[in-house]
């Protein structure tokens, strides 16, 4: 049932993004400084290589990412060839090689963002579908920086928080704050950020990346249990691949599983082993997102309701020529559609026992 619930509210977010529309729904944005391990952790939620990497500034659009979770075919009763693949909005394409994603990703970037470093806040949209992953909207954005490089605009910190506010003041957003565990906590960019649009710290997980590469002696059991700085939903540590583990092709698999070792067996984080890693970030993920969707379904009947007697004037002025197709008239179909979506929608919610006022 959860699940489902997910799916129809990612279905309704596409179908206003091809309308060119857009409805206030629940995502988890990725803030941090550059280099803090944003990409990494992305990467590891959805268990793929995939997104454009490197030093500097690489991440230089916004990439809402879509997991939609799909059943593994049976092989002795399947003619699928590919069970995960990518999507984009921009293009009619199903791509089924992760290095073709990221190339796609790299290519629409230039092409609306420049051959330069400037950033542009026109977002890329790509779905995962994959059995591997849960679902969940993440929301990829150009780290935090401080001082232009190459030929950046001189404003370039001033544009970039401004994109990643666009993002993370919307009370409905989730904030996955990144902050590397070998800087001082104090200086976290993300934190910083985060609270100035959650100053009571309800919507951000922290997320202490790089947790091996503390100095010896060292350790964040302080701030991994709350007791150094107040969020409501926690901090979460992770560890990574290093670079030299991606120049070595160490795969996710593998470094999950390291992952998972190094909390185990570290004296510090023994005891609390089960409550850090990827995959309980991506548990706690999901969880967060499900009792969010929850809290907003009131307000999100509301706007539907107001949505669809709007759409139900345009189709009347349409008359009969909506419902019969005429191609002239095609405003009127994708309405009668979004309407018949949108009562499907509210149909299924009622069916549901989550106290709609
Ligand atoms: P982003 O700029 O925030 O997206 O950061 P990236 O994910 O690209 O990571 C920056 C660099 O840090 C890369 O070289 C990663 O391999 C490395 N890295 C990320 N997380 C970890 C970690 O937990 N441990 C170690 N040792 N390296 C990490
Ligand atoms: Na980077
Ligand atoms: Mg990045």
């Amino acid at each position: 049932m959860d699940a489902d619930l997910i799916k129809l509210v990612n279905k309704l977010q596409d179908t206003f993004a091809n309308l060119g529309g857009e409805l206030d729904m629940p995502q988890l944005a990725v803030v941090g400084s550059q280099s803090a391990g944003k990409s990494s952790v992305l990467e590891t939620i959805v268990g793929r290589d995939f997104l454009p990497r490197g030093s500097g500034i690489v991440t230089r659009r916004p990439l809402v990412l879509q997991l939609i979770h799909t059943p593994a075919p049976d092989p002795a009763h399947s003619s699928q060839t590919y069970t995960e693949w990518g999507q984009f909005l921009h293009i009619d394409k199903r791509f089924t090689e992760f290095d073709e994603i990221r190339k796609e990703i790299e290519q629409e970037t230039f092409r609306v963002a420049g051959q330069n470093k400037g950033i542009s806040k026109l977002p890329i949209h790509l779905r995962i579908y994959s059995p591997d992953v849960l679902d969940l909207t993440l929301v990829d954005l150009p780290g935090l920086t401080k001082i232009p490089v190459g030929d950046q605009p001189s404003d370039i910190e001033r544009q970039i928080r401004s994109l990643v506010i666009d993002y993370i003041s919307k009370p409905n957003c989730v904030i996955l704050a990144v902050s590397p565990a070998n800087v001082d906590l104090a200086n976290s960019e993300s934190l910083k950020l985060a609270r100035s649009v959650d100053p009571q710290g309800r919507r951000t997980i922290g997320v202490l990346t790089k947790l091996d590469l503390m100095d010896a002696g060292t350790n964040a059991l302080d701030i991994l249990t709350g007791r150094v700085y107040p969020l409501k939903l926690g901090f979460i540590g992770v560890v990574g691949r290093s670079q030299q583990d991606i120049q070595l092709n160490k795969s996710m698999v593998d470094a999950v599983e390291s992952e998972t070792e190094f909390f185990r067996n570290h004296p510090a984080y023994r005891n609390i082993a089960h409550k850090n890693g990827t995959k309980y970030l991506a548990r706690s993920l999901n969880q967060v997102l499900m009792n969010h969707i929850r809290d907003k379904l009131p307000d999100m009947k509301a706007r539907l309701n107001t949505l669809m007697g709007q759409a139900q004037q345009e189709l009347n002025s349409f008359g009969d020529a909506a419902i019969y197709g005429d191609v002239n008239q095609q405003g009127g179909l994708v309405l009668r559609l979004m309407t018949q979506f949108a009562r499907d929608f509210i149909s299924s919610i009622e069916g549901t026992n989550m106290n709609i006022s």
